[in-house]
């Protein structure tokens, strides 16, 4: 018998991608809670087309402690949630602040009550680089402080790491890591899974895949006057299923027992920043046309520059970014048309 990991959020993006990346490295055994609030059950048939598995998702609300308890009354032999489930939208966010706050950590007090509840000994948490704030100094290393969160989306993920650090003092046995992701972007290499992007979409990739495959007819760099080496803004993008594998490496390291305290912060990126304009440049490239856009103003919100430093991942877990610029938007551009061609 393969330990079992629970995943939150599984039939969203990145625990879909993290089911995928469990199940290939033949070491783990996966069931998946998610509401499909922001998601559909059809994600796990993607995850079955790829990987060979079925993977069972309780189809509930993690706010719900009484129903979401039950997966472990009949689950337990879990040794490890990974706890992805929570909403994500910065302008939502700061639309509907208290959706947030009461989703995102609602649903992380019942994790790690669950934790307590029913001795889970290891604990892996989504956190976002949104937690530094702007930050003055470049990359960002764990040990750069937090700043004002700019979002209640960036609060409720500084609030949640609280959470977690709190509780292990009353309760040490539970292990657990917070992984700061820096931009997360593309889809699975095959094509066959990626994030279900909403109408509008807000974030880069979404949006330039829109304007790639005709839906939408222009877009707009964001910002050409900031001090940055073409003006536009720069993050540190890196592939969905880097950060997966991350996740598969950062398990392992707490089943292996190899972490030093109860609770460890790990930031995921590239370690390379990228400008918006150099991002245009590289899907022009991949998809070997000019792309519709214009220079605009700059969103109101926007850091300059952010990118991270993660030594400490690649040390400690072991962890290597494996995809580069060119293989994220070849492989975002290949779930578009996978979509377009399955009616997704
Ligand atoms: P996503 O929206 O694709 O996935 C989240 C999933 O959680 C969805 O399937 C949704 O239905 C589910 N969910 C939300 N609230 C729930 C609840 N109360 N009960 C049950 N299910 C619920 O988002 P994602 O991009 O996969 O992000 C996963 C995590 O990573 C989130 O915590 C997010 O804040 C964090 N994160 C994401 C990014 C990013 O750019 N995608 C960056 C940093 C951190
Ligand atoms: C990237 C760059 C835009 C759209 C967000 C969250 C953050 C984290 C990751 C979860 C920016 C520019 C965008 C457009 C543009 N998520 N842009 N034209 O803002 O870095 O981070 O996702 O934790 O918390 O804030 O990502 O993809 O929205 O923007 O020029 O039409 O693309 O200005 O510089 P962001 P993004």
């Amino acid at each position: 018998m393969l330990p079992k990991i629970v995943v939150t959020g599984g039939c969203g993006y990145i625990g879909s991608h993290t089911i995928i990346e469990l199940i290939e490295s033949g070491r783990y055994d996966v069931i998946s809670v998610d509401s499909c609030v922001r998601s559909t059950p059809e994600t796990m048939d993607r995850v079955e087309n790829i990987t060979g598995v079925r993977v069972k998702n309780y189809r509930l609300d993690i706010c719900d402690k009484e129903a979401f308890f039950k997966v472990f009354e009949e689950n337990p032999d879990i040794v490890g949630i990974i706890h992805f489930a929570a909403y994500k939208a910065v302008g939502e966010s700061v639309e509907q602040p208290l959706m947030y706050y009461r989703n995102n950590l609602g649903a992380l007090a019942n994790v790690l009550e669950a934790c307590q509840r029913f001795s889970v000994p290891n604990l892996l948490f989504s956190s976002s680089c949104s937690v530094y704030g702007d930050v003055e100094h470049l990359p960002v290393s764990e040990a750069t402080p937090m700043g004002q969160a700019m979002c209640p989306y960036a609060h409720t993920k500084q609030i949640g790491e609280g959470m977690i650090q709190s509780m292990a003092i009353p309760n040490p046995s539970t292990h657990s890591l917070i992984l700061r992701y820096f931009n997360p972007v593309g889809a699975h290499i095959s094509g066959m899974n990626g994030e279900l992007s909403p109408d509008k979409p807000n974030n880069l990739i979404p949006i330039i895949m829109r304007v790639a495959s005709g839906k939408q007819p222009q877009m707009t760099v964001f910002g050409t006057d900031y001090e940055t080496r073409d003006g536009s803004c720069i993050r540190d993008y890196l592939h969905v299923s880097d950060i997966a594998d991350a996740h598969v490496k950062a398990m392992d390291y707490l089943v292996e027992g190899r972490n030093q305290e109860v609770c460890e912060v790990f930031n995921l990126g590239s370690g390379n920043g990228v400008s918006v304009l150099e991002m245009l440049d590289a899907t022009e490239k991949v998809i070997g046309r000019k792309l519709n856009y214009v220079l605009g103003e700059r969103r109101p919100g926007d850091i300059p520059a952010i990118y991270g430093d993660s030594r400490r991942a690649n040390e400690l877990l072991g962890w290597h970014c494996k995809f580069n610029v060119e293989d994220m938007i070849a492989s975002a551009w290949k779930w578009e048309n996978y979509q377009d061609n399955n009616n997704i």
